[in-house]
């Protein structure tokens, strides 16, 4: 199939890429490298042996979004690009409402103009608000608790409404836990502009030297052994998730939800000693306070995704970090060559 994919340069975007070139799907990238770079692409071209179409643009040119979508004869699209720190968004809603919202709004427009209804939208578990109690299902209440989030409810909300409002939509909602690690060539993976505010990339960019310590966010929660317990999933066990939802996306009846994650939880202590193994030696960390809004812990229930979507996460923490260090330790600085640094 002739697959769209928006913000395919991007982190889980560059991984979908590949894992659908490898399933003999045609690609094509839509993306303003705002927050990522050309290099991810030509990298999962030489690993996929296959080429794909770049068009560079931006989802708030609705334009651009619709004379590529008629004239593109796309199967499905794969929707991805977005901005996504959550500290940012605190700092900057209108940026984040008008890129995520206002921007998705436009390229469902130039979909439904162009009798394209297939959609996978790259949602995330931040929907659920505060988690009150895990495993996590898909029927929970939802609701926001930061811009972000917001953005992401408010998008899979426009996505029920359109689908009920017309007859043959088909979007598969894909609630995202906490993704990490990278492809196993160590070719393309995680590049976080900025001091990362999520843990994996933190302690693989202390591992290199690019930061004294790991500030562990408070070791006093009711888990196991104090520190945040949450579902961290590899990012290669996601983008083979999209690829399934792509080939069943005719089962998604209008708009529907499905979580992807392990199913287990792991605290911060956990990934710290699988990061330690993986590298070899001990990172640097110490305890700080808690991080405002963080929840004790958060898993997903990941039954659904089987039934729906025949799929379930195969790799373990171990690999995670194994293959995070692998991306890391081969690119220290991201796709950012010594000069650009
Ligand atoms: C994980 C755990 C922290 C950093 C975020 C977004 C969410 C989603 C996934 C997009 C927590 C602890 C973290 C650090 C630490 N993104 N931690 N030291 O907060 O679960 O979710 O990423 O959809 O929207 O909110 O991920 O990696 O930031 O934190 O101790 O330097 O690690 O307290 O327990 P989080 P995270």
């Amino acid at each position: 199939m002739r697959i769209l994919v928006t913000g395919a340069a991007g982190f889980i975007g560059s991984h979908t890429a590949l894992a659908l070139l490898t399933a003999g799907h045609e690609v094509v990238s839509f993306d303003n490298y705002s927050n990522s770079s050309q290099e991810s692409l030509a990298r999962v071209e030489k690993l996929a042996g296959e080429s794909l179409e770049r068009v560079d643009g931006d989802l708030r040119d609705f334009s651009a979004l619709e004379s590529l979508l008629k004239s593109g004869s796309f199967d499905v699209v794969v929707h991805f690009a977005g901005l996504k720190a959550v500290g940012e968004s605190v700092e900057k809603p209108l940026l984040y409402y008008e890129n995520n919202v206002s921007g998705t709004i436009n390229l469902l427009r130039a979909m439904q103009l162009a009798a394209c209804r297939k959609l996978v939208f790259s949602s995330s578990a931040t929907v659920y608000g505060e988690v009150e109690m895990n495993p996590i299902l898909e029927s929970f209440p939802l609701s926001a608790v930061n811009p972000y989030g917001a953005t992401k409810l408010m998008i899979e909300d426009i996505c029920r409404d359109l689908a009920k409002s017309e007859a043959g939509w088909n979007i598969a909602l894909l609630r995202y836990f906490n993704p990490v690690g990278a492809h196993e060539s160590g070719e393309i993976g995680e590049d976080p502009i900025g001091i990362p505010n999520n843990l994996m990339p933190f302690v693989m960019q202390t591992a290199v030297g690019r930061h004294k310590q790991v500030n562990i966010y408070g070791n006093d929660y009711p888990t196991p052994d104090g520190t945040g317990v949450r579902d961290y999933i590899h990012v290669v066990d996601l983008a083979n998730a999209h690829s399934r939802a792509v080939e069943k996306i005719d089962s998604f009846a209008g708009a529907e939800a499905v979580n992807l994650g392990t199913g287990q939880g792991s605290s911060v202590f956990e990934l710290l000693a699988a990061a330690s193994k993986a590298v070899g030696t001990e990172i640097p960390h110490s305890i700080a306070a808690r991080r405002p809004g963080d929840a004790a812990a958060v898993w997903a229930d990941a039954e659904l995704a089987k039934k729906k979507l025949g799929w379930t996460a195969e790799r373990d923490l171990d690999a995670m970090c194994r293959d995070h260090w692998r991306w890391q330790s081969k690119n220290p600085n991201g796709f950012r060559t010594e000069s650009e640094c």
